[in-house]
């Protein structure tokens, strides 16, 4: 089929390689020409595994096109989705000016009936505005069809978002149009293999799907961040009431992992654009707010352990600070834990020295060059001199480190860790002060 995405970034980009994969014609347009150049060129904006290759395959074999140029992309789909971000307004609200500009722009040069489908995580409602949009747009042309507007969440994960859209574990189409459910079977009948996983409802409760979806798995985690907090004062083990309370199949073993609090580009912007809906229809979301507060609580834990351990005097130190990026597996440090910490350290008079596997350009575009701000090239030349090993993101590479090495590069054996990546027993036994979350020290 024919396919135009509108919108190359995260989910754009790997939906469009998506169904160039499985054989449909896709061209991509974005606005940004410095960008669909580079993509031309076959440079890949982010770091995502496995996506670098089929983006280019599919290029090279004419299957996947970049395009700035917007007409090329309405004439071209049978299909058109629209994927641009929804960022969150001064009152946390998701901004959804882009989605209605393309919802415009495609009104604007419309020439038949076409199908039109919100990827973007989008308000509840905003199908219906997207449709007004380009209704105008084509009455004010004196057109007589007009387009179809249905809503298709994405549920992709950075680190693992060509898998999770080449085998997503369900496909929701929000539509009551026979012909519009029909089109998007055929689109994602590649997909849609081994056991049915397309899940049609009305627009609206696809909208609210999203933001529920992403809304609950925070809500785990701030749960489990209070848990561990509380184990911390009860002198309990919050690794053992995990395993406990997630062997019970209607809590589940996923997303009960306590650690610095969520980040990344959906987590927190979801939560509040949802209470702000709330709001806005007169009801208090109380759960989702207290959510929000544990988050922000909970980012800032690390920083109060390595001042509570070095006795609020943190002028002068310098910390080892092992990952950058929110979560492992990508270069993403938007609303990362790490930022938060850094920047406390900072303020508190401390340096840091810190590594990630894959974020260090990132972070040098963030932050620049720096004195209090030394990016190493390697986890080892990170500890070299450091009053204490901080850790933030649960990256492979720091699962198994060698302790005597960590024990000759920092001046004290400390290391505060975000995500529990080593036993508390074993780390007293070598000598170390090991703080964690949610395990007495
Ligand atoms: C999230 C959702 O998981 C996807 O389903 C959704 O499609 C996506 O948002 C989106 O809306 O686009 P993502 O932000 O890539 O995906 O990251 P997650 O893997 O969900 O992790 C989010 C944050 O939660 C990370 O900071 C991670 O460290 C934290 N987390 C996760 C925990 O602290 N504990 C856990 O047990 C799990």
């Amino acid at each position: 089929m024919k396919v135009t995405v509108f919108g190359v970034g995260y989910v754009g980009l790997v939906q469009a390689a998506a169904l160039a994969e499985v054989g449909h014609h896709v061209v991509c347009v974005d606005i940004d020409k410095t960008k669909v150049t580079r993509l031309n060129d076959g440079y890949i904006p982010i770091y995502e595994p496995g996506l670098e290759n089929v983006v280019r395959d599919n290029h090279r074999s004419g299957r996947l096109v970049f395009s700035d140029e917007p007409s090329v992309g309405v004439a071209h789909g049978e299909v058109q989705f629209i994927a641009v971000g929804t960022p969150p307004d001064e009152s946390g609200a998701a901004d959804t000016r882009h989605v209605l500009s393309v919802a415009s722009t495609i009104g604007a040069l419309l020439d038949r009936p076409a199908l039109v489908v919100n990827k973007s995580t989008v308000p509840v409602g905003t199908a219906d505005r997207v449709a007004q949009c380009i209704d105008a747009e084509l009455k004010s042309r004196g057109e007589r069809f007009a387009a179809t507007v249905i809503s298709n969440p994405e549920f992709l994960k950075e680190g693992s978002a060509l898998t999770d859209c080449m085998k997503p574990d369900r496909i929701i189409i929000g539509t009551d149009d026979a012909a519009a459910e029909a089109t998007m079977r055929e689109l994602y009948a590649p997909f849609n293999r081994n056991h049915e996983k397309i899940i049609v409802m009305d627009v609206r409760s696809a909208e609210l799907t999203k933001y529920a979806a992403n809304c609950m798995l925070a809500t785990k985690i701030s749960f489990m961040n209070e848990i561990a907090n509380l184990a911390e004062k009860l002198g309990a083990d919050v690794e053992a009431v995990r395993l406990g309370i997630g062997s019970d199949p209607r809590i589940g073993y996923h997303f009960i992992y306590p650690g610095v609090g969520y980040g990344g580009s959906c987590f927190p912007k979801d939560v509040r654009a949802l209470i702000s809906t709330a709001k806005s229809v007169g009801f208090d979301a109380d759960v989702l707010k207290a959510v929000e507060h544990r988050n922000n609580c909970q980012k800032n834990t690390l920083f109060s352990k390595i001042s509570n351990h070095f006795n609020g005097d943190l002028k002068g130190k310098t910390f080892a600070l092992w990952g950058l990026a929110f979560k492992p597996n990508t270069d993403d440090m938007r609303e990362a834990p790490a930022k938060v910490l850094m920047e406390a350290l900072w303020q508190a008079g401390a340096r840091v020295q810190a590594y990630d596997p894959e974020a260090m350009n990132e972070a040098q575009r963030i932050y620049g060059a720096r004195d209090d701000l030394q990016l190493c090239g390697t986890k080892e030349s990170a500890l070299n001199g450091a009053d204490a090993l901080v850790i933030a993101t649960e990256w492979q590479a720091f699962r198994a480190p060698d302790f005597d090495v960590l024990q000759e590069a920092l001046t004290e054996p400390v290391i505060i860790d975000g995500r529990n990546l080593y036993d508390p027993v074993k780390l007293a036994g070598l000598g170390f002060d090991y703080y964690s979350v949610g395990r007495a020290h």
